[in-house]
């Protein structure tokens, strides 16, 4: 038997690609390939890559770069070393990627990882490989599910593609474009993955869509379900402890979605909901579709289902016509909401979206300064939600050792990192710990004895989408 090959995959962007990234190991296991952390001795190495902006897009060429010398090395030890790029860079830019590094074997867009085997075939004949069409057949079909033992390595908390692609149209986004128009999976498919999930020790799920809440997916009685009665279904699945949803759109909240917010506990009181600017001019500029009273009312009505619901956001500074008093108006939305955490990006234009077409850019010297006065905002409202949960007792679901020996962490409601001296038998629990610390973003605290705790405040992670 020949040995097995090994595979290393890079994703950058967002939790869709890691979510892909899976897919395309768990596909490339039926080719004989393992997992190796070292892209210097892979047999096949693939780039996720991102378009969204255009820092995270060039990323990719620097990479080949480095693995033209890898290559080159390996092919001096008699080995071969292909390279594939995949993701939004290699769905916008086809074989452009091939023209700009002739190094590259494979281009392979997100909607057809399933034809990853045929296309390496491909390119083991010599030859260069590109698919990056929108097929007409589900992929989600067409790709293998984990195997018990790749989930466990996974760990207690896994990511579900639930929606996939966009079909809102924002002026500055090429998600529609990368990723296609919206797709939902069928409630039955999502609930089977699941379980096979539970079954093999995962306690959370986060439900990923780059507009997770237009999911409408066909349920088992041949409607379509929304996302709030996809969230009760999974809820009921025994081992499911925690249930998260990324990234929502504030035109799509629907009715059933608070509603899940007051009925099921297990459902984490912690909403990302990107409004991206506090100005209804700009909103309107970037085709949001929703205003800033849409978006008050919006979490309005998630508070009142719940009161310790807490939010994220995610916010574009220097929009093209983006004034002072545009940005005045998103610092006074950020104070009036008080967010746990939010991300906030200086606007990059991108190619084929109307936005790159409009004048009127904002100097860069300003969008800097905004970007520094709005991130110092946030910083400091979510170092004052942090600093809140000192003294509280909160529900942690500890995921795994922490780098400090004898420490176990796990995430609070909120995703705040908190740290406990425990033995590692925890992971995998909800338990009461009471907060006495915090270490930049970390909260540090013990296991408490007592009842359940009530959830304790703020996060950290990269979004997708809406
Ligand atoms: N420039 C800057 N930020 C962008 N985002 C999306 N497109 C752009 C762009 N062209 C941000 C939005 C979105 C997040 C995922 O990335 O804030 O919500
Ligand atoms: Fe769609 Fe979100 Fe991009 Fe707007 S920002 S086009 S809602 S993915």
């Amino acid at each position: 038997m020949s040995p097995p090959r090994k595979l290393h995959i890079k994703s950058y962007g967002c939790q869709m690609n890691v979510y892909d990234a899976q897919r395309m190991v768990d596909t490339l296991a039926g080719e004989g390939f393992v997992e190796t952390a070292n892209a210097d001795e892979a047999d096949l190495v693939i780039l996720n890559t991102c378009h969204i902006r255009e820092k995270a897009s060039e990323k990719v060429y620097s990479e080949l770069g480095r693995l033209r010398v890898a290559r080159e090395e390996a092919a001096r030890n008699g080995r071969d070393m292909r390279i594939a790029v995949a993701g939004c860079v290699a769905q916008a830019e086809g074989d452009e990627i091939i023209r700009r590094a002739p190094v590259v074997d494979v281009v392979v867009g997100p909607q057809s990882y399933h034809h990853l085997p045929k296309l390496l075939a491909r390119a083991a004949q010599g030859g260069k490989a590109i698919e990056t069409e929108f097929p007409a057949e589900d992929k989600f079909a067409f790709l293998p599910q984990p195997k018990s033992d790749a989930i466990r390595a996974r760990g207690i908390s896994a990511f579900v593609t639930v929606q996939e692609g966009c079909d809102k149209f924002c002026t500055f986004c090429v998600v529609p474009y990368t990723r296609g128009a919206e797709v939902s999976r069928p409630v039955d498919k999502i609930v089977e993955d699941v379980k096979r999930l539970a079954d093999n020790g995962v306690r959370e799920l986060t439900l990923i869509g780059q507009n997770v809440n237009a999911y409408h997916g066909e349920g088992p009685d041949g409607r379509p379900w929304p996302l709030g009665k996809l969230l009760q279904r999974l809820a009921a699945i025994p081992g499911i402890a925690r249930l998260r949803y990324s990234t929502s759109h504030p035109r799509d909240v629907e009715d059933s979605l608070i509603e899940a917010h007051r009925d099921v506990p297990a459902l984490m009181p912690f909403v990302h909901l990107p409004v991206q600017s506090g100005s209804d001019r700009i909103l309107a500029a970037m085709n949001r579709k929703h205003t800033v009273r849409d978006y008050l009312d919006a979490i309005d009505r998630f508070r009142q289902a719940r009161q310790d619901i807490a939010f994220s956001s995610d916010f574009i500074v220097g929009f093209p016509g983006e004034t002072e008093d545009d940005f005045s108006a998103t610092l006074a939305l950020v104070m009036q909401i008080g967010y746990a955490a939010a991300y906030s990006f200086k606007y990059s234009p991108r190619p084929g979206t109307p936005a790159a077409e409009m004048r009127e850019m904002v100097q860069a010297s300003d969008m800097d300064e905004r970007l520094a006065r709005l991130q110092d905002l946030i910083d400091s409202q979510q170092s004052a939600f942090n600093r809140a949960a000192i003294g509280a007792t909160v529900d942690v679901l500890f995921e795994r050792p922490a780098r400090n020996p004898g420490q176990i962490v796990g995430r609070t409601a909120y995703l705040q990192p908190a740290h406990v001296m425990a033995s590692a038998d925890i992971i995998g629990q909800v338990l009461p710990v009471r907060i006495d610390g915090l270490e930049r973003y970390s909260l540090l605290g013990e296991l408490a004895a007592a009842a359940p705790a009530r959830a304790a405040r703020a996060s950290s992670q990269t979004t997708i989408g809406a």
